[in-house]
């Protein structure tokens, strides 16, 4: 099929030559004529071919690539890709089944997450490209694997300058709004009606680590969405968890995750702002916190004000914990690691204390930071053990 030709201005070159998916405005010489959202062929400024993908004039991101062979984008490219990603995903994912499938521009598919729950898939779309191929993905995931049902849950204010709808409904047959799953042998729910596509399947690989130092602990587990970290460490043998989140929906489905596991007995709940809770616990009353909070920013441009609101949680945090272990993370983005963990260590020189690291996480490998895509790696996590500076 011939498509819409694009041409890159003279020099703009290696990034996308080494991997990297995207196109910006003003990397551009001669623009194409088609409508947004349609797939278009890019070529160097001395017209050699470099890939297939689709445009969007209201995107400073101007082509997202799909493909850098001369193919057709159909059901069976789809077809590849994801059994191209699930191959990936099939050797190393031995302890859930519930993973990330495809994670967007990571596995070749800018725009497109697939979470997998146990039997069901949960879609994101977020550019007005990949939404023109749903009915073939749909079509695909179906063909390769039979789930028993497929939702789409594609929600966020950014989807609005794409030029799309919010969407929330089953795309193929149904089932329930809460999906039942296992993780490191304990039963989860994805939320349909929660946050992003049901879980924070992220934080899996950090949460089970975690656990290691769980033991005998008073959890508090603050931005604790539905409960991962908390019910991790109370599987764990943790003595209790106080679970804190704003959102009311994410507390009642903690409160049913932890009455499947057999340990709501030990789990307290609060709704309310992390921020002011945090400023009125009592020194003592917890020797494990976790803070996982939102990402903070969005943009490179807006990241002082991010870090204050960093240090100020851990160092409310660090300030609670007499002794014991302080696990902090941080899914924004455009905050680079270095600047985060400096902003933990200057919490603990506020507080007088030492921390000494546990460990360090990241993202699971079912969520891939590309070498040559920095956009893919976003998550940062901490754990260490607290100490006044005179015991050590
Ligand atoms: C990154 S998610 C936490 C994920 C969770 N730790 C997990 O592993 O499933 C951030 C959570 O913070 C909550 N949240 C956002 N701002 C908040 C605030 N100011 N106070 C309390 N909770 C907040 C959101 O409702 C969301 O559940």
């Amino acid at each position: 099929m011939v498509l819409p030709r694009v041409i890159l201005k003279k020099g703009i070159k290696r990034r996308i030559f080494n991997g990297h998916p995207w196109i910006y405005d003003n990397e551009i010489s001669i623009f194409p004529e088609c409508e947004d959202g349609a797939l278009v062929d890019l070529f160097t400024s001395s017209g050699q071919f470099i890939g297939k993908g689709y445009y969007n004039s209201h995107s400073a991101i101007r082509i997202r690539l799909l493909t850098r062979k001369n193919e057709n984008v159909d059901e069976h490219f789809f077809s590849r890709k994801i059994i191209k990603a699930y191959t990936l995903r099939n050797r190393f994912v031995k302890t859930t089944d519930a993973y990330r499938l495809v994670f967007g521009e990571a596995d070749g598919l800018p725009g497109l997450i697939v979470d997998k729950y146990s039997d069901y898939f949960v879609l994101q779309i977020n550019t007005l490209g990949m939404s023109k191929f749903r009915e073939t993905i749909v079509g695909v995931l179906v063909r390769l694997f039979n789930p028993k049902g497929i939702y789409e849950k594609s929600e966020g204010n950014f989807l609005k300058l794409e030029g799309i709808n919010p969407v929330s409904e089953w795309l193929h047959k149904t089932g329930p709004i809460l999906i039942p799953f296992k993780m490191n042998e304990i039963t989860f729910l994805a939320d349909l009606r929660g946050q992003k596509t049901g879980f924070f399947l992220d934080q899996r690989y950090n949460a089970k680590l975690l656990s290691n130092y769980a033991h005998g602990r008073r959890v508090l587990d603050v931005f604790s969405y539905t409960g991962n970290f908390a019910i991790h460490m109370l599987k764990a043998g943790a003595n209790s968890a106080t679970l804190v989140d704003q959102s009311k929906r994410a507390l009642e489905v903690a409160r049913e995750v932890a009455r499947i596991n057999g340990i709501a007995d030990r789990v307290e709940v609060f709704e309310g702002n992390a921020f002011d809770f945090l400023r009125a616990v009592k020194p003592g009353d917890y020797d494990m916190i976790i803070v996982d909070p939102p990402a903070l920013v969005k943009n490179s441009r807006a990241t002082e004000k991010a870090l204050n609101a960093y240090k100020e949680l851990n160092l409310r945090a660090i300030k609670n914990l007499k002794e014991g272990v302080l696990a902090t993370s941080s899914c924004t983005q455009a905050i680079k690691e270095e600047e985060w963990e400096r902003t933990i260590y200057e919490a603990f020189i506020d507080n007088k204390k030492l921390g000494l690291q546990l460990f360090a996480g990241s993202q699971p490998a079912d969520h891939p930071v590309s070498s040559a895509i920095y956009e893919t790696k976003y998550l940062k996590f901490r754990a260490f053990t607290v100490h006044k500076i005179a015991d050590i």
